[in-house]
């Protein structure tokens, strides 16, 4: 059977994993059913939590149709929906049984949905390879204009597409399987998130998840270098790569650096009040602290890398 979900995160919700389900149901999928979950991000986050629960469980295969969900939701098992107190509040971990990705699918998302994809390629290289980094950043020179057009229909660029998407979803699941719940490396993957996500929530959604992650990854690495945590000039390197992507690097001039800063203890990654970020010592490395991989930092220093960027 064939189930559609309307496009959006509006239904990302319990309402939609209960329509699926019932409908399942009715069609009469039992405990050997596996769920093809062909989408983007939400989609697989919701069809895999269907598939989580279905009958205490079935597969679910992956099949993403974006650049965000190829390199970055179909990879380490987390499916969940949104409540109105917050995204991804309800779900489980539930791997996919396979993940087929076809990098050819980019060619109709629209341009703006793949550069903030590339938010996440760029986290990849910048948190542990500089080799990758540099594979990208040509590939995104290669781009006519930087980011901001839709790439051309030539194989060269499609096999250096396709390399790229490898590359980083072979980053992911590395850093995934030496780390599957989070326990301690896994956090190096929050690197750009922990600002991301509070100028995500202040925007109201209106910015994309990958345009507040290429913020916050800026933002974050300057602060670690007031911190002293992460080597100079790693800031500016970042800040040219999200340019290039075609990805704001700076915070909208509408929120205030206190604002920001209040934000992002509603972090679900803030423990007892301070507040931890995942920082890179520099391009290509994280900052391991003793096994820990995240630093919490001072509120001033937050404050001064929001006010003066990279
Ligand atoms: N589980 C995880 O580890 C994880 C990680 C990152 C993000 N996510 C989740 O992923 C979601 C965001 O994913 P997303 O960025 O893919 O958003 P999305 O699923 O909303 O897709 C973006 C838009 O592109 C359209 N689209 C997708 N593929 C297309 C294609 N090939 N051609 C044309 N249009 C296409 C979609 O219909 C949608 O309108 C969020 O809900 C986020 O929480 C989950
Ligand atoms: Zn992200």
């Amino acid at each position: 059977v064939r189930l559609e979900v309307p496009p959006g995160e509006a239904f990302k919700t319990r309402e939609s994993w209960a329509r699926l389900t019932d409908e399942m149901l009715a069609a009469g999928c039992g405990r050997d059913t596996t769920v093809i979950a062909l989408g983007g991000g939400v989609v697989g986050d919701l069809a895999g939590f269907v598939a989580a629960t279905f009958m205490r469980g079935v597969p679910v295969v992956q099949v993403p149709t974006s650049l965000l969900a190829m390199v970055d939701a179909s990879v380490g098992g987390k499916t969940a929906v949104d409540t109105p107190a917050g995204k991804n509040l309800v779900g489980a971990f539930h791997p996919p049984a396979a993940v087929v990705i076809d990098p050819f699918v980019l060619r109709t998302l629209p341009v703006g949905e793949l550069n903030a994809g590339f938010a996440e390629v760029v986290k990849h290289g910048v948190i542990s390879d500089t080799s990758y980094l540099r594979r990208v950043t040509d590939l995104l020179s290669s781009l006519p204009g930087g980011g901001g057009t839709p790439p051309p229909a030539d194989d060269h660029t499609w096999g250096a597409i396709e390399e790229v998407v490898a590359g980083s979803v072979a980053i992911k699941a590395r850093v995934v399987a030496a780390d599957e719940r989070e326990g301690g490396m896994r956090k190096i993957l929050n690197f750009g998130h922990t600002i991301g996500h509070a100028v995500e929530s202040l925007s109201g959604y209106a910015l994309r998840h990958g345009e507040c992650v290429a913020i916050g990854m800026v933002v974050e690495a300057a602060a670690g270098e007031r911190a002293g945590v992460t080597e100079p000039g790693t800031a500016a390197a970042v800040r040219d790569v999200v340019r290039l992507a075609g990805l704001p690097d700076q915070v909208p001039a509408t929120m205030a650096p206190e604002a920001i800063l209040a934000a992002t203890r509603g972090d679900k990654k803030a423990r007892a009040g301070a507040v931890e970020y995942a920082l890179p010592e520099r391009v290509g490395a994280m900052a391991s602290a003793g096994g820990r991989w995240s630093v919490p930092l001072p509120d001033r220093v937050v404050v001064e890398a929001l006010e003066r960027g990279a």
